[in-house]
This record gives C-alpha cells, structure tokens and sequence, in this order.
C-alpha cells in the first residue's frame, strides 16, 4: 500500500537496542507515570517512576509496569508481593524525576526527595501523600519479555483524594497528572476533549454522521 506522505523508517532490525528505545519512546506517547512503592525484605522502602504502565485486566482488575533491566522496585516485589502506584501529579513533576536517580541500593528515594509517604490502607507498603490517587496491588504475576519484565499487580483498592472526587467520578482537573513523552520530554494535560461513543443503530437512523466523517 502507498500513501501521500513520505515516511522515514525505524526497522529494528537494522539498529542498534538502544537506538530503537528512544525510537519507541519517542512514538508511544504520551505514557502515563506508575509511582511504585516498594518495600525490600529487610523493610527499606523504594520509590521510583515507570511509564511502560498501563491497565492490564478490567475483571480482575489488574495494572501492570515494565522493569527495563533488574531494578530495586521489581526485586522488592517479587520478594514482598506487594506494591502501590500513586499518580504523578503535576505540583510534584521535580519530586518524580529526583525520585528516578540512581541512588545506592538501600537508599530511600522518598526521603532523599523530600516526598512525603503515609500507610495505605490494605497493603503494608506506604503511598505518596501528596499525590491524589493510589491504586494498592498485589502481585498477581511476572512475565519477563528479553531484557524486561513485566509486573501484574492485582488491584485490592483505589483511593481518590474526596476533593477530586464529583458526582463519584475521579475528575481529570483535580488529578492533573504528569506524562511522559520522548527524550527527556514530559507533559501536562492540556485540553481535554469529550465525545460519546456512535451506537451503530445511529449510522443507520442518520446517514449524515458517516457522510461528515467521509468528507462526502
Ligand atoms: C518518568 C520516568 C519514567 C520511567 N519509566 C521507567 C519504566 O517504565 N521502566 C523502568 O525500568 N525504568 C523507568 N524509569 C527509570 C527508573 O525510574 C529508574 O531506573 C529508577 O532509578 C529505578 O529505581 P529502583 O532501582 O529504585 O527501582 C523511568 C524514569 C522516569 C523519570
């Protein structure tokens, strides 16, 4: 197939890994920031941002993030089981990068970048305090992909600051979270756009909604 447009391609077969990385990360975009929060068998508490994050499960619910390499938080988790991810809001956008430096292991990234932490509720591992969701996990299983691996948490409980909680809906301009883009580019929220979903018995009542939709 040809289109209209030329096209610069990216095969990964012809460049090297970490070329092809920033490639990826610069076109999976923009990605939502997992602040995970672990703790090591000996009690030392971790926290560090992954944007390889997403839903993984509606039913169970289940989230999952990618360690790139072996890393404190998937040692922590697989030796614990247990997890929390709060949202990275945009007020803390310094506090998220300090929290990604490479500090010895044993280090606490949360006391270091003065985030403050505070108990969950159904797991042991704490959540950050300023930010105003967590999701507390589970391990539900691990899946390791080449260099990566692949984290499950089973989700035993959201918790929604009540100020941005309307009408029992999280609202996206209380939460205002953080992305992540290519480089060492991050973004903010921006506009926010609503439209509902087309039934297909519409198409039919109202041959106008294709015909704008094709130009015709
Ligand atoms: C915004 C952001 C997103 C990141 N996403 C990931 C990711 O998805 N997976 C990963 O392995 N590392 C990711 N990193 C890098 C880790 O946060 C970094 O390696 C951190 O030091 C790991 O901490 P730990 O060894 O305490 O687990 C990210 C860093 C930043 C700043």
């Amino acid at each position: 197939m040809t289109s209209g447009t030329a096209r610069v391609q990216f095969d990964p077969a012809g460049m090297d890994s970490g070329a092809f990385y920033r490639v990826l990360n610069s076109v999976v975009v923009p990605r939502p920031i997992a602040w995970v929060c672990s703790r090591s068998a000996e009690g030392r508490v971790n926290l560090a941002p992954h944007s390889f994050y997403t839903v993984a499960c509606v039913s169970p619910p289940v989230v999952q993030f990618t360690s790139v390499g072996r890393k404190d938080t998937l040692t922590n988790v697989e030796e614990t089981g247990e997890f929390t991810v709060s949202l990275t809001p945009e007020p803390l956008f310094e506090q998220v990068n300090a929290t990604a430096t490479d500090f010895p292991h044993g280090v606490s990234e949360a006391e270091q970048c003065g985030v403050a932490l505070e108990p969950s509720e159904r797991v042991s591992v704490p959540r950050v305090a300023g930010s105003p969701v967590t999701l507390e996990c589970r391990l539900h299983s691990t899946v390791r992909l080449g260099d990566s691996t692949v984290v499950f948490g089973r989700v035993e409980l959201v918790s929604v600051w009540e100020e941005a909680v309307h009408d029992g809906r999280p609202r996206i301009e209380r939460l205002r979270p953080l992305a992540r883009l290519g480089g060492n580019e991050w973004s903010t929220i921006g506009e926010v756009k609503e439209i509902r979903r087309i039934p297909h018995r519409r198409w039919a009542e109202d041959p106008s909604i294709g015909e704008q939709l094709r130009g015709s």
